[in-house]
């Protein structure tokens, strides 16, 4: 296929504003997939994503279209629409050289649509704005338009208005598309370069890698080397993708709790496996203070994944936290009540503007640990559902972290060890050991819930025993039988102590963890 009759593009949208939608008008009007059949939504493959109506996982397809006596392949790469996975959204676009930003006629501009644009616009990548359900009652493109303008400095006139449910002008999306954005830079007599932005494995066939080719051809049979690790490979087959043969297994971390549980609902379903949860974390930096742990380390930072590993403060010169730039809109009725939110997560106010008559958007620096959690849930409660969010990366800062340790009956919890800024210590340990004892089940013996930073325990709570009666059958009668029930049932209180055998049901680490 000649280069210049190439597109690759992703279509980027806020949640629910109908990027799932388009996609499958673009492939029906493509004839990838047929009109007739039941379809819908065919790039939401997963099991999960069906369940939950939404998308987590990036799926492409490649469509060809005639146009003006042309035929031209176009590669639609998909992404993922909510909060939770923004990480998959910029590994989708570096494949692009344009997106379609699809925008709800009724919603308007929201903080999805805006970090999703700057990730674009930063990748250098075309803008096609498309204002999309102008079919709904309250549909108002022409505010939409003005939203796009002011925000995104993109002339009105460019915005493409659409319904995808009807398939209103949804040709000119596609016509856009051929004239808006430029054909990949490929060398063809270059040596092959490519960048893996998605990956599956299958049973039979092996590693099936989608790649973007920056230079070079593919052919079947072609040794190949990863360059970051340096591996070799054989090309079996080469292809274009087709929707149906498509299947995803690929596990990236949990940034947010929806990310958490449907993640969790995944493995159990596809894999029949059983999950442990554990607290979400975010990667810390540990800055080393001697020259020996520096050699010993073979570094002057550190990063620490897993929370048992944090260093103590004794080898340390300083911490730090990765923070992330959030975006907020909102209806202005809310911004109070979020301002607060925001104070109250250790975040920086760096701008607030309005975007129209009554919508406020606001730009706070945030610790990204203070979000990862139940930020948005919250968001989401205290507006009713009204303000968005989104994030992106922003670096690091220097943070007062400590290491704090959950310990039931002395007992370490692996799952609950959690770093936290020092300020917050006392409150978040005392909200773990509250929620914990509402959580846990009462058992035959006492438990103390405890969090403890080094050795100072800062928050205690106390799960009753049930009381059996073992005397209830003993009337009045034999003083050394009595004594004989009481003292087995001390040892068996004693010796479930002892073995720590205490049941954590696993819906206890999310209430936990909702909380923090
Ligand atoms: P995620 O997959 O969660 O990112 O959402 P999405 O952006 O892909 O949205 P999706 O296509 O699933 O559409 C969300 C809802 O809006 C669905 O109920 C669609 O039927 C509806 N919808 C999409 N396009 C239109 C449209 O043009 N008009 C109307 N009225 N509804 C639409």
């Amino acid at each position: 296929f000649p280069v210049e009759d190439i597109r690759n593009f992703s279509i980027i949208a806020h949640v629910d504003h109908g990027k799932s939608t388009l996609a499958d008008r673009l492939l029906e009007l493509t004839g990838t997939i047929d009109k007739t059949k039941n379809n819908k939504q065919v790039l939401d493959k997963l099991q999960v994503e069906r369940e939950r109506g939404i998308t987590v996982k990036a799926q492409t397809a490649s469509l060809f279209y005639n146009f003006e006596g042309k035929r031209y392949l176009l590669n639609l790469i998909d992404t993922p629409g909510h909060v939770d996975f923004s990480y998959e959204v910029s590994r989708s676009l570096s494949a692009c050289q344009g997106v379609l930003l699809v925008v709800d006629a009724n919603e308007g501009i929201q903080a999805q649509t805006v970090a999703n644009f700057f990730l674009a616009f930063e990748a250098q990548l075309s803008v096609i704005p498309v204002i999309n359900k102008i079919d709904l009652k309250n549909a108002d493109p022409k505010r939409v338009e003005k939203q796009i303008e002011k925000v995104f400095d993109i002339p009105g006139d460019e915005c493409i208005k659409i319904s995808a449910k009807l398939g209103t002008n949804v040709e000119s999306v596609l016509q856009a598309v051929i004239e808006r954005i430029p054909p990949p830079k490929v060398y063809r007599k270059n040596p092959l370069r490519a960048l893996v932005f998605d990956s599956t494995f299958d049973q039979y066939r092996g590693v099936i890698a989608n790649i973007a080719l920056f230079d070079g051809v593919v052919s079947k049979g072609d040794k190949i080397v990863s360059a970051h690790t340096k591996k070799t490979y054989e090309v079996n087959e080469v292809g274009i993708l087709n929707p149906n043969e498509q299947s995803t297994h690929k596990l990236l971390g949990f940034l947010g709790l929806l990310h958490m549980e449907v993640f969790n609902q995944r493995l159990e379903q596809e894999y029949n496996a059983s999950v442990i949860l554990t607290t979400p974390t975010v990667p810390y930096k540990a800055v080393l203070s001697s020259a020996k742990l520096i050699k010993e380390y073979k570094e002057k930072e550190i990063t620490v994944i897993n929370p048992a590993q944090f260093p103590d403060k004794s080898k340390v010169t300083e911490y730090l936290e990765p923070v992330v730039l959030g975006t907020v809109i909102t209806p202005d009725e809310y911004t109070g009540k979020i301002i607060a939110l925001c104070q109250a997560r250790r975040a920086v106010q760096k701008n607030m503007i309005f975007i129209d008559q009554n919508r406020v958007m606001l730009k706070y620096l945030f610790p990204l640990n203070e979000i990862v959690v139940d930020f948005y849930d919250s968001l989401k409660s205290l507006s009713s559902g009204y303000a968005s969010f989104d994030y992106e990366d922003a670096g690091y800062q220097a943070a007062e972290l400590v290491k704090m340790d959950i310990l039931l009956n002395g007992n370490f919890v692996e799952e609950l060890v959690t770093i936290v800024h020092k300020e917050k210590a006392y409150s978040v340990g005392k909200n773990i050991c509250e929620r914990l004892k509402d959580s846990l089940p009462r058992q035959l013996f006492e438990i103390a819930i405890q969090a403890v930073i080094g050795s100072k325990v800062i928050a205690r709570e106390t799960v009753k025993a049930y009381r059996k009666n073992v005397l209830a059958k003993c009337y009045g009668g034999d003083i050394t039988r009595k004594m004989k029930l009481l003292k087995r049932q001390t040892e068996g209180k004693k010796k479930l102590r002892k073995i720590g055998n205490i049941e954590v049901p696993k819906d206890a680490f999310i209430k936990v963890l909702k909380t923090q």
